[in-house]
């Protein structure tokens, strides 16, 4: 419904310019939202780029602005920024709570500039509360739709044709106040199709920056899979151990972490038979099961050409024959089809 959603952006873009003003205007906004930026190496400038926001630290001081303002409670509800609890039997009255009570917010733009929603710091070290909380899925926020930063970084993309990912938005903030504005991040979700072609609309090159303690490192590299099925190229690139692009930036020029990025992005198909082996070892049954892998990734790209030459270049570093791998690949694309 158009004018639902249109409502619905409206009270989200006053909430992004209330978190704002707050942040910049307010003695807890000040002392709390923009100190904790600035402590991060986030400059004025930057801060004020990207829409940076704090909601203050109070059960409802956002939505009774907003409902002074006269935005309504329903919308106000649709897009998540206030819950609602009902009364209940017992004779509690109905109450109604921020969302991102006490949160730094991160508004989220579409690639048109639309805020549709956003993600929410805590700024208390209690394991209880969820680091990162974001608008909840909604007629305007589809998380597997969006990608972080992509309002900002798609001239950028078109002209570097390349895209960097990340998994973060401090890390695109981070980057970008490096001067390496063409990047995106997939915000904690599993990377899904929507996004890639989002990407693809500007460029074929996609580059990967993992932070450097993933553990989930191998669930990511499902995801890539969907990178290749899209037809892109894809490398990859780790960051040292405890690393992430947000960390590196902050503590390197410009200069040192493109240098970085050219020396250590590498292709992803190559990049997964390296890992894969090291992690099989001399396991027999693990590297059969790597050699099916890496030909599964293989057979997710649409140009046969590359196909092949992936197919050569895998069986050297698999040190298994390449009439094995092309027999395999075939099977894999007869299962497909
Ligand atoms: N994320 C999330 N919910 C969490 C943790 C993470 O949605 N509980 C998403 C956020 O988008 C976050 C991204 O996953 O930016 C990457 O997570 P992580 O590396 O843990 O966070 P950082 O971005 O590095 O955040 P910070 O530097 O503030 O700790
Ligand atoms: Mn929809
Ligand atoms: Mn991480
Ligand atoms: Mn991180
Ligand atoms: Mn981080």
């Amino acid at each position: 419904h158009a004018s639902e959603r249109e409502s619905m952006m409206l009270v989200t873009e006053y909430a992004q310019e209330f978190y704002s003003d707050t942040l910049w205007n307010t003695e807890s906004g000040k002392a709390i939202g923009l100190s904790y930026f600035k402590e991060r190496g986030f400059s004025e400038e930057t801060i004020r780029h990207f829409g940076l926001g704090y909601n203050p630290d109070q059960w409802d001081a956002f939505t009774s602005a907003a409902l002074d303002k006269g935005y309504s409670l329903e919308f106000l509800e649709k897009t998540g920024l206030t819950i609602v609890k009902p009364a209940t039997a017992e004779g509690s009255s109905e109450k109604r709570f921020d969302r991102f009570k006490g949160r730094v917010l991160f508004p989220i733009h579409s690639m048109s500039g639309r805020v549709l929603g956003f993600g929410g710091r805590t700024l208390s070290s209690h394991k209880k509360q969820a680091k990162y909380l974001n608008s909840p899925e909604s007629e305007i926020y589809h998380k597997s739709k969006v990608l972080y930063g992509i309002y900002y970084a798609k001239q950028a993309i078109a002209r570097e044709d390349v895209c960097y990912l990340v998994e973060g938005y401090t890390d695109v903030i981070q980057l970008y106040q490096s001067g390496i504005e063409n990047v995106v991040a997939s915000s904690g979700t599993a990377l899904s199709s929507e996004q890639i072609r989002l990407i693809r609309r500007l460029t074929q090159n996609i580059v990967v920056l993992f932070d450097g303690d993933e553990a989930g490192l191998r669930a990511s590299l499902r995801g890539i899979d969907l990178i290749l099925e899209e037809g892109m190229n894809v490398r990859i690139c780790s960051f040292p151990q405890g690393e992430d692009p947000d960390s590196f930036a902050r503590n390197n020029s410009k200069d040192a972490i493109e240098a970085y990025l050219t020396d250590n992005a590498q292709d992803f198909i190559q990049f997964k038979a390296a890992l894969l082996t090291r992690e099989a070892a001399n396991d027999p049954i693990r590297k059969a099961e790597t050699v099916r892998d890496i030909v599964g990734s293989i057979a997710r790209i649409p140009d046969r050409i590359k196909r092949e030459i992936y197919v050569q270049e895998c069986a050297s570093l698999l040190g298994v024959s390449e009439g094995v791998l092309f027999s395999t690949l075939a099977q894999l694309g007869k299962k497909q089809a």
